[in-house]
């Protein structure tokens, strides 16, 4: 198994380095193609953009010494595992989602429609996540904070 940690300071400028590393892990180690590889970059793009964006408030970054952000990848004969860590507020992406499959596009669609026909209005980065990955998981510790994990099947 391939794996490879890495680990950001919680400011937006480190997003380019981030793309740059799952970019560099997927190409050197996977077989997926170029396609997949934009895709699979995008989605956990917004995934850490989230966190910098919403998940660190003022205060955090303040004292950006005290707040941690680790992505950890792993590839194996199975699947592309993301864990995205980290100790902002509590956050679960999956809890107002609707459970079942279909509802979670039909939604994910209007979202779309509605940043399509009347601009900006709501978020779509969660959306773009779920669509591109296969599974989708979210734990929360104590010590560790927000652990959210998306994967790919091969
Ligand atoms: N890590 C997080 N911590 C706290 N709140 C979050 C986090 N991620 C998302 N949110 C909340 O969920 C909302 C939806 O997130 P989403 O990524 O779908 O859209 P967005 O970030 O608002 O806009 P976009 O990603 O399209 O630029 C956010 O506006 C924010 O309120
Ligand atoms: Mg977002």
């Amino acid at each position: 198994m391939k794996v490879q940690k890495v680990i950001i300071s919680s400011d937006l400028k480190e997003l380019d380095f981030c793309r740059e590393k799952v970019e560099e892990f997927l190409r050197k180690n996977t077989k997926f193609d170029k396609t997949m590889i934009h895709a699979l970059v995008l989605a956990i793009d917004e995934a850490v953009s989230n966190v910098l964006v919403h998940g660190f408030d003022s205060t955090d970054r303040k004292n950006p010494s005290k707040n941690t952000l680790e992505i950890q990848m792993e590839f194996d004969k199975t699947r592309f595992l993301t864990k995205i860590q980290d100790n902002s507020s509590f956050f679960n992406p999956l809890e107002k989602l609707p459970k079942n499959e279909a509802e979670q596009k039909k939604m994910l669609k209007k979202a779309l429609k509605h940043n399509i026909q009347v601009g900006k209005g709501c978020g779509l980065g969660i959306a773009i996540y779920l669509k591109i990955m296969d599974k989708v998981l979210y734990e929360y510790d104590k010590k560790r904070g927000n652990i959210l994990k998306l994967i790919k099947y091969l």
